[in-house]
């Protein structure tokens, strides 16, 4: 099973993504997290990022072509979950070349939906660890404040996560990669996720998107 979890920024991706990636055993594959790695040792990548811009189409793809080749991808058989990509049209079409080439197919887009409202909200509380683990300030407290529960390290907020950047974010997801919906819609395979439940009612959506397909695979 391949997945796209597509949506704005704060839409709940990473938070989704660790839940399915747990439950049926694909690779997660952040191209957020693969640049937030190659942002320490390059400066034009971190200064595009801590702008809200995207990376230019180029790099990204030539990156999710280099990890879709690498031996954890191919040798999970189950599948994978691209999480922020693609997310132009550019970047849309070189991933259905790639994927043409090695005869594999996207089963499902599960597109979740936020209003810009909940996402300011949602990235503005939003905290992280080095260690990868992603809290909410109101609905995601860790134990003890600005510890991480899982490796005791201290909670950072994203550099793009300021309120400005987060708005700059949202007109960059208007402008350059909402206009995905429709080539999924075109293509028959989006669905949609209401994205303003908690996060189980929204995992729940996820199973039952991911049970209806694996049913038509069977059928
Ligand atoms: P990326 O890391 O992909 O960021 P994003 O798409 O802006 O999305 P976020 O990670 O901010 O949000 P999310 O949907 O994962 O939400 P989360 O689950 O964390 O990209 C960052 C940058 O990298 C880009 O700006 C660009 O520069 C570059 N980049 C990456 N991919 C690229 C590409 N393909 N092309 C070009 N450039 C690229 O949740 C957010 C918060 O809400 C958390 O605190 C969480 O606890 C909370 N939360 C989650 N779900 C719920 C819920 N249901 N109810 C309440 N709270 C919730
Ligand atoms: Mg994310």
């Amino acid at each position: 099973m391949n997945y796209i979890l597509f949506g704005p920024p704060g839409a709940g991706k990473g938070t989704q993504a660790k839940k399915i990636v747990e439950k049926y055993g694909i690779v997660h594959l952040s191209t957020g997290d693969m640049f937030r790695e190659a942002k320490k040792s390059d400066e034009k990548i971190s200064a595009l990022m801590a702008a809200g811009q995207l990376i230019p189409d180029e790099t990204v793809v030539e990156m999710v072509q280099k990890r879709l080749q690498k031996d954890d991808v191919k040798d999970v058989k189950k599948g994978f979950l691209l999480d922020g990509f693609p997310r132009t049209l550019n970047q849309a079409e070189a991933l259905d070349g790639m994927l043409k080439k090695e005869n594999i197919k996207i089963d499902a887009v599960l597109s979740i939906y936020i209003d810009n409202d909940e996402a300011v909200k949602r990235i503005s509380g939003r905290r992280v660890c080095v260690c990868g683990a992603s809290y909410h300030v109101l609905f995601l407290p860790p134990k003890q404040e600005n510890v991480c529960d899982a490796c005791g390290g201290t909670l950072v907020q994203r550099t793009d996560d300021k309120e400005n950047v987060v708005r700059d974010r949202l007109t960059v997801y208007e402008n350059q990669t909402k206009p995905l919906i429709d080539y999924y819609k075109k293509a028959g395979i989006l669905v949609e996720i209401d994205g303003q439940q908690n996060e189980k009612e929204v995992f729940k959506q996820i199973e039952t998107a991911i049970k209806a397909e694996a049913g038509k695979l069977g059928s």
